[in-house]
Parts: structure tokens; C-alpha cells; sequence
């Protein structure tokens, strides 16, 4: 495994992603990721996937585990803050999550009163860290200055540059968790990324991974739904690629976003 430092933790650098996981289905992944050695893994209040993640947590070392959620856009009121998270706690079966995130910058005029909210859930021990999902790189200087905020998790993947967010991040000595690692199985299709996979006799799915592991605090946390593919992406921490095919890989970028709902900010 290779790992960050998140606040002075260790953090498994990849992840397991859970939106579009259900049911029986979630379950079972969660608990195969384990099996496989995933010891990090990523949930939403929006995913309705959290009582499902938990099941397939359950019976595991919890200490050793890196457990993400996130606060949905009609939570972040601090009361909304305090009762969301202690409900996604019941669903998770734990007594706490490593990571909570605000989701989305939605309701970025009241940062200062959600921040507040997770500070004191911190200290209540309901959470180890606090963290953003989709902040720009302005946004996310704001908020460090407001909270101890630790990461911000923003789509990243080798069409999708993120270099302000990135700046902005290690000047406030935060990671960046790279969610759609894969550009939703984009990455796939891609000459150059095949090319470079075919030099390593590795997959192109574990390339973009092996890109985005290389870079200074930067996780990853592909979403995946069988054994193989689960197994294929956890081997990308094995994966070193030269500083040529780095430089390849950055020269793929081309501004495609996937993710982007109305509500979005106005992206860097
Ligand atoms: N904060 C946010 O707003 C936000 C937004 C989007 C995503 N996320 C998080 O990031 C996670 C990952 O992003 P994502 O789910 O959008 O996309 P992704 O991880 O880039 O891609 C997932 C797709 O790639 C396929 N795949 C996975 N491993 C593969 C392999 N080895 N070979 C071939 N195909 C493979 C999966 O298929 P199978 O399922 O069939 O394996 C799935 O169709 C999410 O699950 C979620 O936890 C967060």
C-alpha cells in the first residue's frame, strides 16, 4: 500500500468508492475490499448506501480502517449537522468516521456555521477529521481559513487537470482525494493510456491510478464492483511509472469534466 499523511495519519492512498453500490450488492463489495486489503473507503449521506457499507464494514478492525462520509446539501445547518451525522454513524455501526465532508460548496454563505458544527463534533469525537468535496481553490483557502479542513475530494483524472486546487490544497498542507479516478471507465479508451499500460503489462485503469499515487498527496478512491477489477486497482500502489509516462500522462489533459451538476461552483 502506499499512504499520505493526513494531519500527521497514515491514510491508505487508495480507497474503495461506493456511489452506485446498493444493496446486497454494496455489501458484498465492501466486505470483498476488505478481504482483498482496502482499508479505505469512501460514503455519502446521498449515496443511501451507508447502512449497506456498514454491514459490509462489520466484524472488521475498526482502528484500521479509513472511513469517509459526507454531509448532503440539506444538512449543514449546525443542528442538521449534529443529527445527519449521528444517524450516519447508527447506519455505519460505529462510534465515529475518520473523514466527514460538506458534499458540495452548495450553501457556501453558512461554510463558517457547518465548519463550526464539525469542529464541535471533533471534539466530541465523532469524527477525526474534517473536510470539503468540490471546493474551488478560492473557496478552499476561505474554509482553511475558517476550520482545520484536512482534504478536499474534487474529480481528478488524467482529462481533468487540477492544478489551482491542488496548489491551494499543500499550501494548507491538505490532500486531495481524486474521485473518478477512472473518468467513470474513460480512461479506458485512451491511446496513450493503453500504450503506457501495454510497457508495464499492467491495465489502463491501473495507470491512471499509478499517475494520480505518484503525485504528492493525492489519493485515489476508484469505484469498483467485482473481485477482478476490486484486485486490478488495489495492485496500481505496485505500479511506478517513469518520469516520461508521468509527463505523457499530464499532457492528456483536456478540461473534461464529468461531474457537473447545476449547483456546482464556478470551477477553477
Ligand atoms: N464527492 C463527490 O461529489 C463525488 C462524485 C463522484 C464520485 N465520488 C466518489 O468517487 C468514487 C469513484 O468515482 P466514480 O464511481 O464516479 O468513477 P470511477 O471510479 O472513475 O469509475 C467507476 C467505473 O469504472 C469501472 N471500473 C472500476 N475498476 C475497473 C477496472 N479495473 N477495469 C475496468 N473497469 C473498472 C467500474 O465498473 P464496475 O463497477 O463494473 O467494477 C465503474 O463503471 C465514487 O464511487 C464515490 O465514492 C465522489
Amino acid at each position: 500500500m502506499r499512504y499520505v499523511s493526513l494531519e500527521g495519519r497514515r491514510v491508505p492512498a487508495l480507497g474503495l468508492g461506493t456511489w452506485e453500490l446498493e444493496g446486497a450488492t454494496c455489501r458484498e463489495t465492501v466486505a470483498t475490499a476488505l478481504e482483498l486489503g482496502y482499508r479505505h473507503i469512501d460514503t455519502a449521506q446521498g449515496y443511501g448506501n451507508e447502512a449497506d457499507v456498514g454491514a459490509g464494514i462489520d466484524g472488521s478492525d475498526r482502528e484500521e480502517l479509513f472511513l469517509t462520509t459526507k454531509l448532503g446539501t440539506s444538512n449543514l445547518s449546525t443542528q442538521r449537522v449534529h443529527s445527519s451525522t449521528r444517524e450516519s454513524l447508527d447506519k455505519l455501526g460505529t462510534d465515529y468516521v475518520d473523514l466527514l465532508l460538506i458534499h458540495w460548496p452548495a450553501a457556501f454563505e453558512r461554510v463558517d456555521e457547518t465548519l463550526s458544527a464539525m469542529a464541535e463534533l471533533r471534539e466530541a469525537g465523532a469524527i477525526r477529521h474534517i473536510g470539503v468535496s468540490n471546493f474551488t481553490s478560492a473557496q478552499l483557502v476561505e474554509a482553511a481559513r475558517l476550520a482545520p479542513v484536512a482534504c478536499n475530494q474534487v474529480e481528478y483524472h488524467p482529462f481533468l487537470g487540477q492544478q489551482a486546487v491542488l496548489a491551494a490544497a499543500r499550501e494548507h498542507d491538505m490532500v486531495v482525494a481524486a474521485y473518478s479516478p477512472l473518468a467513470r471507465g474513460a480512461v479506458m479508451d485512451d491511446q496513450t493510456v493503453n500504450d503506457i499500460a501495454e510497457a508495464h503489462d499492467a491495465t489502463p485503469g491501473q495507470v491512471a491510478l499509478a499517475w494520480l499515487l505518484a503525485q504528492d498527496g493525492v489519493m485515489a478512491i476508484p469505484k469498483a464492483s467485482s473481485r477482478e477489477h476490486l484486485q486490478e486497482n488495489l495492485a496500481a500502489v505496485d505500479l511506478r511509472l517513469t518520469d516520461d509516462e508521468l509527463a505523457r500522462l499530464d499532457d492528456l489533459e483536456r478540461g473534461q469534466r464529468i461531474i457537473d451538476p447545476p449547483s456546482a461552483p464556478n470551477w477553477d
